[in-house]
């Protein structure tokens, strides 16, 4: 299988785009599906995980097509989607899986979802459980997981669900299912997760609401609704930015600017982190982008102080932590991280990934059931020297490329594949700000 790793002999420099933010990329997808006519998508994620998407919304009847790096969706109209005739394959995305049994369990259809070895072994009960309640049916393998195969119910039926766990993924397959449900559909959250639902949903035309409660955020959307379609641009996807941003911030002398990064302050969270800890980010050029908040980030080395990062902030950089343990691991004392008990149900238990491969590369580092525990170098490279496991999970895969750009020894990662699910030009993207991309061994 082919590795990763990346070095460098210098800092890095230079401008650089990322690709479409993943979350926005598969809800646009979904609602442009479900939208009556034309919906025109530019900057969507042309990762595996979106692809996988579009597959299956294709499965049901909506006409996707790329052209000349544009795509166009026509959709069938809430309610309008058919029964698909074979299984949808889900490959390794979660966010596929969790949103589309949310939309299709108020559709009369059967559909079976299938995903890879990583994703197979992911809970499904946090979605079945509130999708059951408004009339669903699953028939799901041993522990609520994949492959699993659900009937819809028409009529749904409207519930208020209030989110056991903080989870943008369930949230946003309750409200979607809500979409073709009698009534109003409603979901608290203690924590607000990323919102980029509920800001989609209202581009469409939904009637949706979002209150802040004693109970915490209440979001409402009226069932039956007719959407209308919309041009989309997708800005840059802060998850991936966060890559770039850490390298930056760890390799000496590097200045990078990132441009169009979507800033949305539910997703924000690890620039607030690593600027608390001592790290150089400047926004400019702020500005809204298909709804959401975008600006370009400059980022400059600088040396980083452990902190205690706020479990409060998980939500807002859940998909983040990977990275910022690896930033961590150059702070000048301890990073303690707790709270984030969700990233081991993730496409990999990331926190038991990461602590493994930090110790191959000589981090020494603490595990907690809920979180994790860096000493850092103060500034010094790791030791590196070792090839870590990717464990079928592109952050994971990503993070040690990045640790890589700062040892005395390359870091290789066993399986470069997952990266493609979130970030196709990852290596490009490095390359482009003066890394080098050993030879895969
Ligand atoms: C996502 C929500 C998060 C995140 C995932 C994308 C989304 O998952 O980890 O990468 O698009 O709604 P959870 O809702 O499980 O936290």
């Amino acid at each position: 299988m082919p590795t990763l790793s990346l070095t460098t002999d210098g800092p890095l420099s230079g401008s650089v785009t990322v690709p479409g933010d993943k979350s926005i990329s598969h809800r646009a997808l979904m609602l442009g599906g479900l939208a009556v006519g034309e919906t025109v998508v530019t900057g969507l994620l042309e990762g595996e995980d979106v692809l996988a998407t579009a597959a299956a919304m294709r499965a049901m009847g909506v006409a996707v097509e790329r052209r000349g790096g544009v795509w166009h969706i026509h959709g069938v109209g809430v309610g309008g989607l058919l029964q698909p005739q074979t299984a949808l394959d889900m490959g390794n995305s979660g966010t596929s899986t969790r949103l589309l049994m949310g939309l299709l369990a108020s559709h009369p259809l059967v559909a079976t979802f299938t995903g890879d070895a990583s994703l197979s072994r992911r809970p499904m009960a946090r979605v079945t459980v509130p999708l059951e309640t408004m009339g669903a049916q699953f028939t799901t393998s041993p522990g609520d997981r994949l492959p699993l195969t659900m009937t819809g119910a028409c009529p749904a039926v409207p519930i208020r669900y209030v989110l056991p766990v903080a989870s943008a993924q369930v949230k946003s397959a309750v409200l979607l299912a809500g979409l073709n449900t009698p009534g109003i559909t409603s979901v608290v959250e203690a924590v607000p997760t990323r919102d980029h639902g509920e800001r989609m949903l209202r581009g469409f035309g939904a009637t949706l609401t979002s209150e802040d409660t004693p109970d915490g955020r209440v979001i409402a959307v009226t069932g039956e609704a007719e959407l209308r379609p919309q041009v989309l641009t997708v800005p840059g996807d802060i998850s991936s930015a966060a890559f770039v941003i850490v390298a930056a911030t760890i390799v000496p002398g590097s200045a990078v600017t990132i441009l169009g990064v979507g800033v949305n302050p539910t997703r924000d969270g690890l620039l607030r982190a690593l600027t608390a800890m001592g790290a150089d980010i400047v926004r400019s050029g702020e500005r809204e982008v298909g709804g959401e908040p975008v600006a370009d980030l400059t980022v400059r080395h600088a040396a980083l102080t452990g902190i205690d990062v706020p479990s409060e902030w998980a939500a807002s950089m859940i998909d983040e932590y990977p990275v910022l343990f690896v930033a961590s691991s150059f702070a000048n004392g301890r990073t303690t991280m707790r709270g984030i008990e969700e990233l081991r149900v993730k496409e990999s238990d990331r926190i038991a990934a990461m602590a493994t491969g930090l110790r191959a590369c000589g981090v020494a580092v603490e595990e907690l059931p809920d979180g994790l525990i860096v000493e850092g170098s103060g500034g010094e490279a790791a030791a590196g020297g070792a090839t870590v496991a990717a464990v079928l999970d592109h952050r994971i895969a990503m993070s040690f490329a990045v640790l890589g750009l700062h040892v005395r020894a390359a870091v290789t990662v066993d399986d470069a594949a997952p990266v493609a699910t979130s970030f196709p030009n990852f290596s490009g993207v490095f390359e482009q700000l003066g890394a080098r991309l050993n030879p895969s061994e």
